[in-house]
């Protein structure tokens, strides 16, 4: 069980082909490039690969705009190339998720250009269509500012169709039990070709009803159960990676009270309020946004972020908690999207603090979940702002000084790569990395390796444990007679956190995993811990070794 669900503790990267690697020198990243850097990335210690949309697209919404489920884009390859590099993550140990984008399909998909071009068309009922325009046509917008409607007069069509994204993304009417049948096989189709399962694209609209006469669209949880049963029966241990950014009351809906929906999802709550304590030192929130997204079913899992492709979206936070990580990390218009979100990668909004960063990410693997880490992190990347929207943190990965940071031969890569200043490529890059004990690169590959050292987090429970200061977050976890204990300082400031474990006599010695230095408990049986400003710790509770009281080895 404990090595079956092994989601429970993986860690997570993510990344899109096209900006990755280029193989074949045409400035677009490709299977050929992603295939040759997996030995990279065993290296760096991941344990699953997380691939963004690669299917047939005209490109529009970076692949999230698909139009042939079952192909690779030729740009990046073949399907022989996808079971090539499956084979090869295999063989490393590294399991594939891939994006599963069925809200809607781009509108050169042949189903919608069928569907518009013929009312008799079987594909007419895939698509949500609507005579008039429906009275709320102009609510509902995903991105606000750039996307004026979610109905669209369609000419040929005679008709309006609705989209909930762009208008080039008409949605899939997934109430339709034909557009069900063809989610499942899209599904088997991939499963077959070796991934071990879906990042599910905007899985509360999926299920959302739709139609110009739905007021308030009631979400169908049913059919999530039946993509879960689907999968364990055509592969057993594939699993779904939900992106639902709901409240908290709403997520046993998505997990399943029978433990028989999504195997996971992301945690928006925590993700949104962890940034607000890295703004304003103040831990309470996340404590509290941590303790409302306890609950979960036995074999459910979070997956925890910091940045992701997407803005980070604060729409979960208070005014005053959003205002507050603006001011902090988005105070530029230009550094803000959707009217909700900041679009940087996080180096820059930590204003390149080294040891600010490494805390962000130390404390990210340390909350209950597992962690998903977005390609170029590892290295401490920046952003391109004078880039549209999102494509600000998509640029081309940085692999070394050679011209395109090593990306690609070809002088014209499919987005800029990020050149000069203190985040170009000349002094931010891997092969730089490497070499340097001290780097983020290197920083980070400990960071996992001590993250999967600790299966605590994964499978245990947790507490938070007082610290007397708002700015120090402990947690604790328990499972199977071992505990580990991990403090954070979100401060800028050095501080003293008095700290007892809570686990009387076995709490009196903590054992340093990260630097080895332990701490002894004074006669009151706290521990007086000291932190650098945005230092951390992460102890073992006890003086065994703890590989002796394994009990899962
Ligand atoms: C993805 C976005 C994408 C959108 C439409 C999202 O939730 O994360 O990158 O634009 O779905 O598919």
């Amino acid at each position: 069980m404990i090595n079956d669900l092994w989601y429970k503790n993986s860690v997570v990267y993510c990344l899109s082909i096209e900006t990755f690697m280029d193989a074949n020198g045409d400035g677009v990243g490709d299977l050929h490039g992603l295939a040759r850097r997996l030995d990279y990335l065993a290296g760096l210690g991941i344990t699953a690969i997380w691939l963004m949309p690669f299917q047939t697209s005209p490109g529009r919404d970076d692949g999230y705009d698909v139009s042939d489920y079952y192909n690779v884009d030729p740009r990046y390859g073949t399907l022989g190339d996808f079971v090539e590099f499956t084979h090869g993550a295999k063989q490393r140990g590294i399991r594939v998720l891939i994006d599963l984008v069925v809200n809607h399909t781009s509108d050169q998909h042949p189903w919608f250009q069928e569907a518009r071009r013929d009312e008799g068309s079987r594909f007419r009922d895939w698509y949500v269509w609507s005579k008039q325009k429906p009275a709320n046509a102009n609510e509902g917008m995903v991105f606000p500012g750039v996307q004026t409607s979610t109905w669209t007069y369609d000419k040929e069509a005679k008709a309006y169709y609705f989209h909930r994204f762009y208008d080039f993304q008409p949605d899939l009417d997934t109430a339709n039990p034909h557009v069900q049948a063809e989610i499942l096989k899209i599904m088997g189709f991939w499963i077959q070709l070796g991934v071990s399962g879906f990042r599910m694209d905007a899985v509360p609209f999926v299920i959302a009803e739709k139609g110009a006469d739905v007021k308030k669209p009631r979400e169908r949880f049913e059919m999530l159960r039946s993509f879960r049963e689907f999968l364990q029966w055509r592969k057993g241990d594939s699993i779904i990676l939900a992106e639902a950014n709901v409240l908290p009351e709403t997520d046993m809906d998505y997990f399943g009270e029978d433990d028989d929906r999504m195997q996971m999802m992301f945690n928006f709550q925590v993700n949104q309020t962890l940034f607000y304590a890295l703004a304003s030192a103040n831990c309470r929130p996340l404590e509290k946004a941590l303790e409302a997204t306890r609950t979960r079913p036995e074999t459910a899992q979070w997956g925890l972020f910091l940045r992701n492709h997407d803005e980070l979206d604060l729409g979960r936070l208070s005014e005053g908690q959003r205002s507050a990580v603006f001011a902090a990390f988005g105070p530029d218009k230009d550094m803000q999207l959707y009217d909700r979100g900041i679009r940087r990668r996080l180096a820059p909004m930590l204003e390149g603090n080294g040891a600010r960063i490494r805390m962000a990410y130390s404390l990210m693997f340390s909350l209950p979940g597992t962690p998903v880490l977005r390609y170029g992190d590892e290295i401490g990347m920046g952003d391109d702002l004078s880039l549209a929207e999102r494509n600000c943190a998509r640029t081309p990965m940085q692999w070394s000084t050679e011209p395109q940071a090593g990306f690609t031969k070809s002088a014209t890569p499919i987005l800029p790569v990020i050149t000069g200043g203190a985040y170009g490529f000349e002094h931010i890059n891997v092969a730089d990395q490497r070499r340097n004990p001290d780097s983020m690169l290197n920083w980070m590959e400990r960071l996992i390796r001590m993250r999967k050292e600790a299966p605590e987090i994964g499978w245990g429970d947790y507490s938070c444990v007082e610290t007397g200061q708002q700015g120090v977050l402990a947690i604790r976890y328990d499972w199977r007679n071992n505990s580990i204990l991990i403090v954070h300082n979100l401060m800028r400031e050095p501080v003293e956190a008095e700290i007892d474990p809570g686990i009387g006599e076995n709490g009196q010695l903590l054992i340093d995993i990260a630097d080895g230095s332990n701490s002894k408990a004074g006669k009151d049986g706290k521990h007086c811990v000291f932190l650098e400003g945005f230092g951390y710790k992460w102890y073992r509770i006890g003086g065994l070794d703890y590989l002796l009281r394994r009990s899962d080895i």
